[in-house]
């Protein structure tokens, strides 16, 4: 049979969506089936010219070039930028269990970083000497020992280390471990805001938009227990001026800490080796159990 598309163009979009009826996996068939609907609703709402369709192929195919294994991922950046991402992590984590909230992963972190003492410090370079520590707690208010956290944030050029090749290996990254009463302490320096990378086509979109490419000061966290959901979050400093705008959507009042003041030589900054006046977060964390 064939078909006069340009009289009727919605019998191409059902002969598409038929064409994968026979698909064995029944989640491959709807997801592709409902893409395609979604799509040519697209299309058919745009009506976009050939010159602009190909121009779209374009940027997907700069934005597949743009990614590696190591530390760049341009599709990630596009589905956060997008603001996919944290609809992804909202439809995952829907009901309130009392679990600290979740956030964006981001495309930095790198697997096997150094593990650190209780309280070590993992800035090799300069900044605001600062101390964040807490507890990992479950849902039961019960301390978790033997959590291990993995955390990163950038040095104070906005860049982190593996992205930014300068940087020593490790450098404001590292595994901690709680103690018995589920407390874990890091030294660090205070995180500054930073514009996520601008030279692929993430970038030219934000521009051509009008958008900027700033986050919000934040350190990572991936945290990991026996009997427990992973969570991964961030904390975000809650004086930053990017609060309201992230760049990728991904605050959360419930992750905003204060950075505060403290003075040289108390017992905390005996404790840790801390020179002068240092800044101090304090937050506790809470599992799912799995
Ligand atoms: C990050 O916080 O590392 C990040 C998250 C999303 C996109 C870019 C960077
Ligand atoms: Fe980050």
């Amino acid at each position: 049979m064939t078909i006069d598309y340009q009289q009727n163009d919605s019998v191409l979009t059902e002969q598409v969506i038929s064409s994968f009826e026979g698909t064995p996996d029944a989640r491959l068939r709807t997801l592709m089936q409902s893409l395609v609907r979604h799509l040519h609703a697209f299309v058919r709402e745009m009506e976009p010219t050939e010159a602009e369709w190909m121009g779209a192929i374009r940027f997907l195919t700069e934005t597949g070039k743009m990614c590696d294994d190591l530390v760049r991922q341009e599709f990630i950046l596009l589905s956060d930028t997008l603001g996919v991402s944290m609809l992804v992590d909202a439809i995952n984590h829907r009901y309130a269990t009392g679990a600290t909230d979740t956030t964006v992963f981001g495309p930095f972190y790198i697997k096997g970083m150094p593990e650190r003492r209780y309280g070590e410090n993992m800035a090799l370079t300069p900044g605001t000497p600062a101390v964040v520590r807490g507890r990992v707690l479950d849902t039961a208010g019960e301390p978790v020992a033997d959590a291990l956290l993995d955390v990163w944030q950038t040095a104070e050029n906005g860049m982190y280390s593996g992205q930014d090749t300068a940087q020593p290996h490790g450098n404001l990254r590292g595994r901690y471990r709680t103690d018995a009463e589920g407390r874990y302490a890091i030294t660090t320096i205070l995180p500054v805001s930073y514009p996520i990378p601008t030279d692929g086509p993430v970038g030219k979109m934000l521009s051509a938009t009008g958008r900027h490419p700033w986050r919000p000061a934040h350190l990572h966290f991936m945290i990991d227990a026996p009997g427990h959901r992973k969570l991964v979050t961030h904390l975000f400093d809650e004086a930053d001026p990017f609060l309201k705008s992230d760049a990728v959507f991904g605050v959360k009042p419930s992750l905003m800490v204060a950075y505060r003041d403290r003075p040289a030589n108390d017992e905390l900054a005996r404790q840790f080796n801390l020179a002068g006046p240092y800044r101090e977060a304090c937050y506790d964390f809470v599992l799912d159990r799995s």
